[in-house]
């Protein structure tokens, strides 16, 4: 891990490798060098991909896709005490001091709040109310900050340039990453630094779809595709750093944590029990497999 007086990141370019090992991944780049695709329209079509089958989804009751921001108040107040992570050390090393961070997709501020003492100012944009309330709440005495509700990139004409953009946890929501990372640069006066996870963030849930659905679920995209998405759309070099994270957000929380996965997997709370059971007896993974992009900025003023 890294300290919080850790200056700097390492360097190293780590290939990404798609989960599903060597075989079908080398396949999948041969076919894609035989047949050029697009990086932005394999994105938004592996993406498209991970649509749960509609007679799954209206017995769930609940929307699988929900994000509670209890659990991302916790991770952020995690990020807050524990060690920074590459993408604040990537940020620290071009924010000056007095800077201004944005955060895009900010949810409780777990990718910006630990650059407070550096930062004169963060601007959180997210299209959720509750999670920008909770922002707030875990910014109060730290750093002055401006929260804007909105959906990016729409709401960029609402956000002066900032010296850094961050945006952590957001790529996989989004189909139309293109015109989403443009925006982002245009607002970095110095870098954008995003962060994702390896590989698309419901996937460690998949041999449970396979369990309770018979359903397989995709494996791509992953942070390798929205890498290619970045240069494509900018031009730009990209850095890429991976690295291991925390354990999965919904384990840190008991009953709370087993019937978030449940919603996730559109069943009935009356499952829960099964779930929790099945959660239990199996070797779940540890550290989620993080990577960092980090690019320049093109913003201006
Ligand atoms: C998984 S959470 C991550 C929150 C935080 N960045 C973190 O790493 O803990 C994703 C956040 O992005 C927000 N979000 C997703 N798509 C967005 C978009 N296009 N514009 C603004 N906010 C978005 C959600 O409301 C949610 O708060």
């Amino acid at each position: 891990m890294f300290s919080r007086e850790t200056a700097a990141v390492p360097r190293v370019t780590v290939p990404l490798r798609r989960p599903g090992g060597r075989g079908p991944s080398r396949l999948r780049a041969r076919k894609r060098r035989m047949n050029p695709v697009r990086a932005q329209d394999y994105w938004t079509e592996s993406l498209a991909r991970w649509a749960i089958p509609p007679e799954i989804l209206e017995q769930g009751g609940e929307s699988p896709w929900a994000l509670p921001p209890w659990a991302f108040a916790e991770s952020a107040r995690l990020a807050l005490s524990q060690p920074l992570t590459p993408t604040h050390l990537l940020a620290l090393e071009v924010l000056p001091p007095g800077g201004h961070v944005l955060d895009v997709g900010a949810g409780a501020g777990a990718a910006s709040l630990p650059l407070s003492e550096r930062a004169a100012e963060i601007v959180a944009v997210d299209q959720s109310r509750e999670m920008l309330r909770e922002f707030s709440d875990l910014a109060a005495e730290r750093v002055p900050v401006v929260t804007i509700e909105g959906t990016w990139p729409e709401a960029a004409g609402m956000v002066a340039v900032a010296d850094v953009v961050v945006c952590a946890n957001v790529a996989y929501n989004v189909p139309a990453l293109g015109d989403f990372v443009v925006a982002l640069t245009q607002k970095a006066r110095a870098k954008v630094v995003m962060e994702l996870t390896g590989a698309h963030p419901q996937s460690s849930l998949n041999w449970l779809w396979k369990h309770f659905w018979d359903l397989n679920r995709p494996e791509v995209p992953t942070a390798d595709d929205a890498a290619a998405v970045v240069r494509e759309a900018t031009g730009l070099e990209v850095t890429v750093v991976a690295w291991p994270g925390r354990e999965p957000l919904a384990d840190r929380f008991g009953d709370e944590g087993v019937a978030w996965i449940r919603r996730r997997l559109c069943l009935p709370p009356s499952r829960d029990e099964e779930l929790a059971q099945l959660l239990r007896s199996q070797d779940r993974p540890g550290r989620t497999a993080m990577v960092t992009l980090a690019w320049a900025g093109r913003g201006q003023g």
